[in-house]
């Protein structure tokens, strides 16, 4: 296979095909570069050929991640050139003046990056748990050591017999993985069986298991949006790892059990966002292409006189986000996505993929190496 070698003078034709890379599992394990991460982004980046980083992690503002990722993989990275699980919270502008229930990431970071986004009024479990120790007894144990070093006081109490007064959460947003499986469980289940998202209260009809399906109020219950569906995802560890998707599959347990059980249980009502599924994709070409642009205008040229970007090569590890979004994705702009499926992550080599990629690689360096061939 033909050597990554990049050429020392940057060419400055913008190719009519670009990337889009997958992370966890593509170009790291966890914090650690993968070994071709370097030389496959290097070489893109001497030959002009535009690519994004699209991953369902997140956790931290993307300044910042982008930030942290140029320092791992030693390659000059924008903001304009990575989409991360929330980065389209950033939009749901409905949301900012509303009191918003925000999950995941260590200590109370999502909350900083959904502050950061324009949201006005964000609330923790953290918070609750400070404020009300009682709300989950399992979670006494991190009190001092973890939750009391960054809680902030709630903006109204939870007063069950004052509810005009009481604390009310308008959505709940999953930013990415909760670190406390349990206390967020019990909240997101105080907030959904509660009257119109106030806490302390148990709406009538919402409460009782006895009644049938159809006495759920769908009015009343907040909003709930998960970042990534991610089951599983490649860490550090040499087995893939349980991810969002899998605080999701326990919390839609737990949701049946409480509103009805296995006959007469409720669907979890919520919207999931993340690769595999099409806003995603679309969003992430909206990117690509802008990024395309931004390298015709730094090269000199005029980005009015630069062709359309005709295929687009997803690399990545999960044949369930990366491969399923990346054949699924039917591009408004013509573009050809073509699915490109590493082995240094969640799928396992020698397997069946069950979405079935373009072409299966060994990694990121192989992938970039067949795709440009492809285009030579
Ligand atoms: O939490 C991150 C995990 O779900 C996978 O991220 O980069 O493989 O899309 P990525
Ligand atoms: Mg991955």
């Amino acid at each position: 296979s033909r050597p990554l070698q990049t050429t020392s003078a940057p060419s400055t034709r913008i190719p009519d095909f670009g990337f889009a890379f997958d992370i966890d599992g593509v170009l790291l394990r966890s914090s650690d570069p993968l070994p071709t991460a370097h030389r496959a982004l290097s070489y893109l980046q001497s030959h002009s050929i535009p690519f994004i980083l699209l991953t369902n992690g997140g956790g931290k503002h993307e300044s910042d991640r982008v930030r942290d990722l140029s320092q791992k993989l030693d390659i000059p990275l924008t903001t304009s050139m990575f989409i991360q699980s929330h980065t389209p919270f950033a939009d749901m502008h409905a949301y900012k003046s509303k009191t918003i229930l925000v999950l995941g990431g260590d200590e109370d970071k999502c909350r900083l990056v959904a502050e950061d986004y324009g949201f006005g009024t964000v609330v923790t479990p953290g918070d609750i748990l400070v404020a009300y120790p009682d709300i989950w007894p399992f979670s006494h144990h991190l009190l001092d050591g973890y939750y009391r070093r960054f809680a902030r006081p709630l903006p109204a109490p939870i007063d069950p017999h004052n509810p005009s007064k009481s604390l009310k959460i308008d959505a709940i947003f999953v930013f990415n993985d909760p670190r406390d499986w349990g206390l967020d469980t019990q909240i997101v289940k105080d907030v959904l069986l509660s009257h119109a998202g106030i806490l302390g209260t148990l709406s009538p009809r919402n409460g009782d298991p006895n009644l049938p399906n159809k006495g759920y109020q769908r009015d009343s219950q907040p909003p709930l949006f998960f970042s990534n569906p991610d089951l599983l995802w490649a860490a550090k560890y040499h087995l893939p790892r349980l991810g969002q998707g899998g605080f999701r599959a326990a919390l839609e347990g737990v949701w049946a059990a409480v509103t009805g059980g296995e006959r007469n249980g409720v669907e979890l009502k919520k919207t999931v966002l993340g690769k595999p599924h099409r806003p995603t994709y679309e969003f992430a070409e909206k990117i690509l292409i802008a990024h395309r642009r931004e390298l015709v205008q730094r090269a000199g040229a005029n980005p009015d006189e630069l062709g359309p970007l005709k295929r687009v090569y997803m690399v990545g590890d999960n044949p369930e986000s990366d491969i399923l979004g990346g054949n699924s994705f039917e591009s408004g702009h013509g573009t050809d996505w073509v699915s490109v499926l590493v082995e240094t992550g969640v799928y396992t080599k020698g397997t069946e993929p069950a979405h079935r990629p373009s072409k299966i690689v060994e990694d990121v360096g192989a992938a970039v190496e067949w795709a440009v061939a492809e285009n030579e």
